[in-house]
C-alpha cells in the first residue's frame, strides 16, 4: 500500500461529534459531499479524505499514522492513550488544539437507593464501563480496589441488570443517568473535543496544508467567542 498524498482526517461516523466535525471542516473551506454507505468522502477543492469510522477507533488510527489527522473527544483519546502505554505500544500524537464542541465528563454514578458517601462506598463493588483505564488510574489514586464489567454500550443498563453496582460513564445533559434511575456522585474526567496529528514526519504540502486547515480552525473558533 502507498501512502496516501491526500491529506486524511478521521472523523466519528455517527453520534456526539458527527455534526460538529463535518460543520467545523466546512467552515474551513473543505467541500465534501456524504455518501452515507461509504467510509471515505473525498473533498472536492483540496487534497483530502475524509475518513467517517467509530469514535473509538480514531485515536489508534492517529496514533499509528494510519490517518493523519483525528477529530476526537478528549476521553477518548486518553483512554487509549493509558491503554497503549499499558501494552507498550505506540502511544503518541500531537494534539494541536482543543474544539468548542463535544463537552462531557466521565463520571461515577450509582442507583438512587444507593447511600453514597464518597468513592470508597464503592469498595469491593462492580462498576460497569467502557472506560477501563481511566476508571483504573482514578481508583488506584484513591486506593480503592472493585470490580470491572467491561461493556462497549449500554451502560448505564447494568444495574437495573444486576451486572453492575455502579457505572463509569459519559455525562452530557445527564438525561441518560436520569431516565436510568441513576445520579452522578463524581466527575473523574472532563473532556471536550480536540483535533489530532500522527507523530509521522509529512511530506511539506501535506504539512502545509495541515497548517492551513489548523490556521482556517483557530479562525473560526477564535469567530465564535
Ligand atoms: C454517552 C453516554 C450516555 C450519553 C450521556 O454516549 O454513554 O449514553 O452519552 O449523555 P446525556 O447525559 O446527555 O444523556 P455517547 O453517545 O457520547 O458515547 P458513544 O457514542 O461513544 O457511545
Ligand atoms: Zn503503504
Ligand atoms: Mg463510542
Amino acid at each position: 500500500m502507498s501512502e496516501s498524498t491526500r491529506l486524511r482526517i478521521a472523523i466519528q461516523k455517527s453520534g456526539r461529534l458527527s455534526k460538529e466535525s463535518l460543520k467545523l471542516l466546512k467552515s474551513c473551506g473543505v467541500k465534501f459531499n456524504i455518501n452515507e454507505q461509504r467510509l471515505i468522502a473525498h473533498a472536492d477543492n483540496m487534497p483530502i479524505d475524509l475518513l467517517r469510522v467509530r469514535d473509538d477507533d480514531i485515536p489508534g488510527l492517529v496514533m499509528d499514522g494510519v490517518v493523519d489527522l483525528g477529530i476526537i473527544g478528549e476521553n477518548v483519546l486518553e483512554e487509549e492513550q493509558i491503554e497503549r502505554q499499558t501494552l507498550g505500544t505506540p502511544a503518541e500524537c500531537i494534539k494541536l488544539r482543543e474544539l468548542d464542541f463535544g463537552a462531557c465528563r466521565l463520571s461515577l454514578a450509582v442507583p438512587n437507593e444507593f447511600s453514597y458517601q464518597d468513592a470508597r462506598s464503592l469498595e469491593g463493588l462492580r462498576i460497569a464501563t467502557s472506560y477501563p483505564n481511566i476508571l483504573r488510574r482514578y481508583m488506584q489514586s484513591k486506593g480503592i480496589t472493585y470490580n470491572d464489567c467491561m461493556l462497549k454500550g449500554s451502560v448505564e443498563v447494568a444495574p437495573r441488570a444486576g451486572l453492575a453496582d455502579g457505572i463509569c460513564d459519559l455525562v452530557s445533559t445527564g438525561a441518560t443517568l436520569e431516565a436510568n434511575g441513576l445520579y452522578e456522585t463524581e466527575v473523574i474526567y472532563e473532556s471536550m473535543a480536540c483535533i489530532i496529528q500522527s507523530t509521522n514526519t509529512q511530506p511539506d504540502d501535506k504539512q502545509a496544508l495541515i497548517n492551513k486547515i489548523l490556521s482556517r480552525i483557530n479562525a473560526v473558533v477564535r469567530a465564535k467567542e
